[in-house]
């Protein structure tokens, strides 16, 4: 049966007061999230300490975060956030060889080239797939850049900044021919569309749980292929990234088999409370659904801004895009502001304002934005 998603809007008390495109942001909170986060307090207010609890909560999590991903538990880490994982990772690799090459792209968020250009003291050599006059990444920028000395292509699966989604298959075809593994960020993507990782194959994933998945800050998640694992030894490690967490023993680092050797400290114990709420909450509607829920929404929002003259500049083509709309402004900071006077939040990145659609938002909130952009398009129009 298909989901009642006019009836779920009343599960998320912020669609009463806001027009919301926010979700690349910050979701709207859902009341079983704050039920999830209140029961934390009472276990604080009437247990005190209730570890046996907390441990499960945090396989909880990583037992659905592989359903969402279309992983096993054991390729999943629960991190502090998505530059936690890919640290981790980072921290594994070897630069020292003739394969030291990372290649990243212009639709990196910061943290995925930073993190990258941390490495060049390591020894490691980053590039840029570069954008062209159109403003997209085409797949021989990709081809011209991935070569037998790249270690890793490490690239978001929709940019934050125009909504556009890099072919990810025609990139891992790319790296895979060539001996390079590829790590994607799926952050701007996972929850509002389908990011399988073995369909796609893919060998690392990072990501976290305040946008797409319902939860909130402060937790993430980096996915790793099983097979490579046993050879990823991190040295930005700690107790909980041990094979025998329990032990305590001070004599050596003995990483656990599984993906856990990418964590490090105490689990973001609060945080998986409201993480395994929202993906309980988004796996009960299921993957399909949401995906094609979004993928109507933002197509007929694009059309809509066509027909006011305010054309977007996302690619229009569903298998091109991710959740956002991505809009162009004179003054993208101030259009921001002027939304959110009249009751619709989005946010703003590189000249656009986006507008980031959830399954919970619907027809009226395209007509309520398109509504305020059409009496405020004389100042902010791009
Ligand atoms: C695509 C993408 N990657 C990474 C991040 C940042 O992740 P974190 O703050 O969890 O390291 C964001 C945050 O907005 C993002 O949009």
């Amino acid at each position: 049966m298909d989901p009642d998603f006019v009836a779920l809007r009343k599960d998320f008390p912020l669609l009463e007061r806001k027009t919301y495109l926010n979700s690349g942001s910050y979701c709207a909170l859902a009341d079983s999230v704050k039920a999830a986060f209140d029961s934390y307090i009472d276990e604080r207010l009437t247990v005190g300490a209730n570890w046996d609890l907390w441990v499960m909560k945090n396989e909880a999590v990583r037992e659905r975060m592989a359903m969402v991903l279309g992983a096993q538990p054991d390729e999943i880490a629960i991190t502090a956030s998505a530059s936690a994982g890919i640290n981790a990772l980072a921290s594994a690799l070897d630069f020292t060889g003739r394969r030291n090459k990372i290649v990243v792209s212009d639709f990196e968020f910061p943290t995925n080239a930073q993190i990258w250009h941390a490495q060049e003291r390591r020894g490691a050599k980053v590039v840029h797939a570069r954008r062209a006059q159109d403003g997209y990444i085409p797949l021989e920028q990709f081809e011209e850049l991935i070569d037998e000395e790249t270690k890793l292509v490490a690239i978001t699966h929709v940019c934050y900044l125009n909504g556009a989604k890099l072919d990810i298959p025609g990139i891992v075809r790319l790296a895979h021919a060539r001996g390079a593994k590829v790590l994607v960020d799926c952050y701007q993507s996972v929850g509002a569309l389908g990011f399988d990782v073995k369909a796609l194959d893919v060998d690392f994933a990072v990501g976290g749980m305040l946008k797409y998945l319902l939860g909130t800050a402060g937790i993430g998640f980096l996915y790793a292929r099983a097979s490579l694992i046993a050879d990823l030894i991190p040295t930005n490690t700690g107790w909980f990234a041990q094979a025998d967490i329990g032990a305590m023993d001070i004599s050596a680092n003995r990483p656990s088999p599984t993906a856990r050797r990418f964590e490090a400290g105490t689990p973001p114990v609060v945080n998986c409370y409201a993480a395994e709420a929202g993906l309980n909450y988004l796996l009960a509607i299921g993957r399909d659904a949401v995906e094609a829920r979004v993928l109507a929404l933002t197509g007929r929002c694009m059309d809509r801004l066509e027909e006011i003259g305010w054309p977007s500049v996302t690619p229009r083509r569903d298998e091109r895009r991710g959740p956002t709309v991505a809009v162009p402004s004179r003054d993208a900071g101030a259009l921001t502001k002027a939304l959110m006077e009249r009751g619709v939040v989005t946010s703003h990145r590189g000249g656009n304002i986006r507008a980031a659609f959830h399954f919970y938002n619907n027809d009226d909130d395209i007509e309520i934005f398109l509504g305020a952009l059409t009496d405020l398009r004389s100042e902010f129009r791009g």
